[in-house]
């Protein structure tokens, strides 16, 4: 009988295993001399979308010709250095490798008693350790990603305020009539917040957005008034998300005072710091993040500034019981195989999951606490360098300040209405993508079309920001002589 594909291929795989390394390589060593943003060309498309479902199987090498030839070539453009746009970075080469090592070795984090399990304690709580979150008693959980990150903690902190109020969430649902669940974040915060509310069955009627300070930092006096507001009207507050770094300006909020004020009534602070979480570890903000030591749990992605591939969204908590209570639940079949070693997805939605933990982990292995602050505190020092340059410059108008590794600012010559710089600024991202350059969206900074920088990349230095300042005033300055 001949042998199965995969058991050829298993047979085969050291001399298939160097030929995808050869290809990838080559793409990671070619990544920076190619254009930052590349559109997938009408004859790919259609091949793409057009595949017929093959009746036998390909060989390997077809299948890597593909694609080498269809595929590779037509990346996004967040894995190049000079794509400054959202908040993704180019993975860490070794996490590459260690992600190869955990989809080989195929084993779920979920649970059971394998070593990914183990690695995965030290792994959280060398987390906890960049941040300075406090490690006894704590758990971190990987997640795909800061959505599901937030939502996993705001699950449990609704259960957890229903239960103090005589409610069993899990058997009585939303619908027993019982009082409003109110949700409280910034008018900043970011749009997974909105969609947890969503989720939750809470309603975006039933989440306060508090309004923001000049600095887009949440007001904690408006906080406070909100949730008095609210007790007063017999709701039951359940949570604050407070932003560790906003996406749009990479504002902070004043997590010391929210801190208190969420001590005060009892109500669960989660810190949605997803991109900002790390900057922790760089001197010059970790004042701002002091309050790591006292919140009761917190979102950050190692695949934004840690440069580990896609996906994987960490949750730090103080209270795993608490998921425990909110999530657990053991099927018949997994009883006979708990085991004393711990079962993570007792205190999250999903069954199966990922080994996300060797990526992350060799991410940082191979950095060391010292690279990773090093890391942020380079990319955070970029930003502010790029604000001065922006003040110093005549034709360019700073919009928000050097933020963690964010500025906002514009083009902005002499002589042309409001209406007309938001459109020249988007024709100067557009062209910027368009030549390949460089990568710098859009968004909107007080109602103002804003050219949006993030650094993140682990080889960005002040020859990106000279780069990036001289080609937006040289793109800018084209385009308002032609208009
Ligand atoms: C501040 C912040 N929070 C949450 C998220 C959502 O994270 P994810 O896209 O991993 O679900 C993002 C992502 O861009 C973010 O920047």
């Amino acid at each position: 009988m001949a042998k199965h594909p995969f058991v050829s291929d298993r047979d085969a795989f050291e001399a298939l295993g160097e030929r995808t390394v050869r290809m990838l390589g080559a793409y990671l060593r070619d990544l920076p001399k190619e254009p930052v943003d590349r559109v997938v060309p009408q004859a790919v498309r259609q091949t793409l979308i057009s595949l017929p479902l093959p009746e036998h199987g390909q060989s390997p090498e077809e299948i890597l010709d593909f694609l080498q030839r269809e595929v590779m070539p037509w990346p996004i453009a967040t894995g190049h250095k000079r794509s400054y746009g959202w908040v993704n970075s180019g993975p860490a080469p070794i996490a590459l490798l260690a992600d190869a090592v955990a989809s080989t070795m195929d084993c779920g984090l979920d649970g059971y008693d394998h070593s990914a399990i183990f690695l995965m304690k030290s792994l959280g709580r060398w987390i906890m350790e960049l941040v300075g979150f406090p490690t006894e008693g704590s758990l971190c959980i990987l997640l795909s990603g800061g959505s599901s990150a937030t939502l996993n903690a705001l699950t449990t902190a609704r259960h957890r305020a229903a239960a103090q109020d005589g409610w069993n969430m899990r058997a009585e649902g939303l619908q027993s009539g019982r009082k409003k669940l109110i949700l409280y974040s910034s008018a900043e915060g970011h749009s997974s917040i909105q969609k947890c509310a969503e989720q939750l069955g809470i309603g975006t009627a039933n989440l306060r957005a508090i309004e923001a300070d000049a600095a887009f930092r949440m007001q904690p006096a408006a906080l406070r008034a909100a949730i008095e507001g609210d007790l007063k009207a017999g709701h039951l507050p359940f949570a604050i998300v407070a932003c560790g770094g906003a996406t749009n300006t990479g504002a902070i909020d004043p997590l010391d005072e929210i801190a208190d004020i969420a001590q005060e009534f009892g109500i669960w602070l989660h810190v949605d710091g997803a991109f900002g979480a790390w900057a922790a570890l760089d001197p010059a903000y970790r004042a701002q993040f002091r309050a790591f030591a006292r919140v009761d749990s917190i979102t950050l992605n190692p695949h934004k500034w840690l440069q580990v591939p896609i996906d994987c969204g960490a949750l730090l908590t103080r209270h795993p019981e608490a998921h425990r209570a909110a999530y657990s639940l053991t099927p018949d079949y997994l009883e006979a195989g708990h085991s004393e070693a711990p079962w993570p997805y007792e205190h999250m939605f999903q069954l199966t999951y990922g080994n996300r933990a060797l990526k992350v982990w060799a991410a940082i292995a191979r950095l060391g606490r010292a690279g990773v602050a090093e890391l942020v505190t380079r990319c955070n020092a970029l930003a502010t360098l790029l604000e001065r340059r922006v003040r110093e410059a005549p034709d360019l108008e700073l919009l928000s300040p050097a933020s963690l590794s964010v500025v906002n600012f514009r083009y902005r010559p002499g002589g042309v209405s409001e209406a007309a710089l938001d459109t020249l600024n988007e024709k100067i991202s557009e062209s910027i993508s368009a030549s390949g350059a460089a990568h710098i969206p859009t968004t909107r900074i007080h109602d103002k079309t804003s050219l949006r920088v993030c650094f993140l990349h682990y080889e960005n230095d002040e020859s990106d920001v000279e780069h990036l300042i001289g080609l937006v005033r040289r793109i800018g300055a084209e385009l308002a002589g032609q208009s």
